[in-house]
Order: structure tokens, then sequence, then C-alpha cells
């Protein structure tokens, strides 16, 4: 296409508009003919047409925006195609839909339009902005490929070798044991819940029949947290009975599992830290019967068909009667080993039936329903189910130990 200086224009002052931008061959006789002279690329017909909108007040047809839109698409689209490298792309993006690009430029126009024109120009321009968007776009896709090929060609790589694994792990044995138990559970109707790791004295402690003064609280020395409130970390699941009978009414039927902490030392059976499955069942007419029946169908599932559990006399503040939950030994099958100590029965959970005071001091009638609770250790149960001897096992995080589950 030839590119030449319209003198006409240059006369008329508009070449300063026109600086520096390939001009137009003028067809028309004046500009107020109208702007048939589109024998220019896109860029030049939209700076022409505002010179003229300028200095002449001409305001461009809706033709002419057609006319126009299609000279910049054939351009542009030819440009596109024939763009050698990524920098050449570029370049045409800013020449075309850059704040200062032909159809940039070109949209200018729409402001001078009527209503109706307006509704036509507009989605002409849009349709043209999208078209070139999309061919831009597919260009430097297929030039980023090419040069990333090329880039590849020039080294020496072998990419049918096979890749190194993807090291896969599993989840900690703690997690599996606690899924175990849980899902055991749920199947015999236990619902699922939760409560705060800290947790003020009265939910930990005062609701559950321990009030201050209490050797039990002893038992369960903790952590204080300084705080206004009393606030400790919780010492047992058992917060959950409190919490859940306060918003909820019989019957009820929950299984809360979480960590717990506790002011021991840590050794093969102890840890400062741990996990624990809180149990609780509150209707009418629950007894120990139910207690035991629940707790023996549970191991059953966890540890096999034989699996046997007795009772023995306990005490915990929050339930009258209580008891500690033995079953019989998983390794020796009650014979006596070095596991049970020869007793043939390892200790696993405290339980009992829910104290009257403990449904009182949560709005429930003691004389209307009655419940039970326990509460068992994750890790003793799973040190159980693993054949773990060393509760430190699960927290030392050795890779060796943990990949053997
Ligand atoms: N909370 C008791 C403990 O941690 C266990 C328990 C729960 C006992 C429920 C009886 C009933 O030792």
């Amino acid at each position: 296409m030839k590119h030449r200086k319209s003198r006409k224009l240059h006369r008329r002052g508009v070449s300063t508009v026109l600086k520096n931008k390939c001009c137009i061959i003028l067809i028309s006789k004046s500009p107020t003919d109208g702007l048939g002279f589109l024998l220019s690329c896109g860029a030049c017909i939209s700076h022409y047409t505002r010179a003229c909108v300028k200095y002449y007040n001409i305001i461009m047809t809706i033709a002419e925006f057609q006319t126009a839109c299609d000279t910049i698409a054939q351009e542009y689209t030819e440009k596109i195609a024939h763009a050698a490298d990524l920098a050449a792309v570029e370049e045409l993006r800013v020449a075309s839909l850059g704040r200062k690009g032909a159809l940039t430029e070109l949209l200018k126009n729409l402001k001078d339009f009527s209503i109706e024109d307006k509704k036509t120009a507009g989605p002409l321009g849009n349709a043209l902005k999208a078209k070139l968007t999309a061919a831009l776009d597919e260009k430097t896709d297929l030039l980023a490929a090419k040069e990333i090929n090329e880039e590849l060609n020039k080294v020496d790589l072998d990419l049918t070798l096979p890749g190194y694994p993807v090291a896969k792990g599993h989840r900690h044995p703690l997690s599996v044991a606690q899924d175990r138990m849980t899902e055991i559970l749920s199947q015999l109707g236990f619902e699922w819940a939760e409560g705060p790791w800290v947790e003020d004295e009265k939910h930990n402690f005062d609701l559950l029949n321990i009030p201050l003064h209490h050797p039990a609280r002893d038992a369960q020395d903790t952590f204080f947290v300084d705080s206004k409130m009393p606030l400790v970390l919780r010492t047992h699941t058992s917060n959950v009975q409190s919490r859940y009978m306060e918003k909820h009414k019989p019957p009820l039927r929950i299984m809360a599992p979480g960590r717990v902490f506790r002011n021991d030392s840590l050794d093969a059976t102890h840890s400062p830290v741990f996990h624990q499955i809180e149990g609780l069942y509150v209707d009418k007419n629950v007894s120990m019967a139910d207690l035991k029946s629940d707790l023996t169908a549970f191991m059953k599932g966890l540890f096999g068909n034989k699996a046997e559990i007795r009772f023995r006399p306990s005490f915990f503040p929050f339930t009258e009667p209580s008891v500690e939950v033995d079953v019989k030994c998983v390794f020796c099958q009650g014979k006596g080993c070095n596991v049970c100590k020869g007793s043939g029965w390892i200790e696993m959970l405290g339980a009992g039936v829910v104290h009257p005071n403990v449904l009182k001091n949560c709005g429930i009638d003691p004389n209307e329903f009655s419940g039970y609770a326990f509460g068992m250790g994750v890790e003793r149960l799973a040190m159980m189910m693993l054949n773990i001897k060393d509760i430190r096992t699960f927290y030392e995080n050795d890779l060796r130990v943990l990949k053997q589950f």
C-alpha cells in the first residue's frame, strides 16, 4: 500500500494530528464529502477521521466505520499470521489493541455516533477486538511452543526416559487407628461430636462433678492458661459430655475423638499430649448392661470375634458406678505374657454410668434419664492393634518406623 501525505489536509492544519503516521490517499475532494478515501491503514483512517471531526466537525458514517473495521481486521490478521517471533506479536498487539492502537483510535469515533449507530458500531468493535485478541493469543502460544521446542532441541535430552518415582506417603498410624475406632462406633450408632482443646474449668471439671478442691483434680493435673477466665488445656474428652448435654437433650449418643493434655512426663506409656475418644449415651433406662454389650461389640470389631472384656470397680467423679475396662490380652489370648505383665488382661479405658449430678448440672432430669459414658486412650488401643511397645514411637516421626504401618 502506498502512503503519501495529503497536501490538502496539510494545508488545513490537520497534518499536526497526522504527524508520524502513514497517511492517506485522499479520494474525496474535501473532507466534508465524507471519508471515502479508505486506502490506508486502520490507524491512519481513525486519525484522519478524528482530525476531521476536530477541525471540520465531520462525523464518520456507520458504513465507513464498518469498512474501517474490515480494513483493520484484514491488515492485522495478515500481519499477525506473518509475525516471525514473540516480540513481533507483542508489537502488533500494541499497534492494534494498545492505548494508541488502531482499534482504540477507531473506537474513539463511537462517542460521536447516534444511539442507533452506536448499537451497530459497538458490537462491531467488540467483535473485532475479540478476533484480534484471539489471533494474537493463538500466535503467541504457537511461537512460545516453537521457542521451547527450539530450546529443547539444543539440549541432548531423552524424553523417553522414565521419570523419578513420586514418593507416596500414607496416613499416620494413630489416624489409621482412630479412624478404625470411630468407624466401628459409628456403626454402633454414635454420632461425631467435638469440643475445644483450651477449655474453661467449668466444662472440664465443675459440671462433671469435680469441684475446685476435689482431689480428683490432682489426678488430672494439667496446664493452666494465663487468662482472665480460668482456662486449662483439657485433661480429657469428657468436656464434650458437658458441652453437648448443655445444648442437646436425650436421647443422645455421641463419640468425641480428640487431643488431650496432662502434666505427665514422657515415658514408654505416658505422654503429656495424647488422644482419647469419649463415648456418651443418654436415654431412658440406660444401664451398665448397655455399656457392657456396646463395649464388647466395639472390642470385637477392633480385635476380632474372640475379644473379651471385663469390668473392674473404679472411681471417676462423673460416673457412678465407675469401672476400668480390661481387654483379654490379644498377644497371649489371656495366658499371660510380658505385654500384659502375666495377668492375661490389659487395662483399656475408664467408664461408668453418668453421675446424676452431671445430668442435673447440664439441665437433664436424672429421674427421667440415665446414661453411660466411657473414655478410651487412642494411643493405648493403637499400641495393641499395631503391636507397638513404646508410645513415643507415635510422635518421633521416624519414617523407618512409620513406613511399617
Ligand atoms: N475422662 C476419664 C479419663 O480421662 C475417662 C472416663 C470417661 C471415665 C468417661 C468415665 C467416663 O480418665
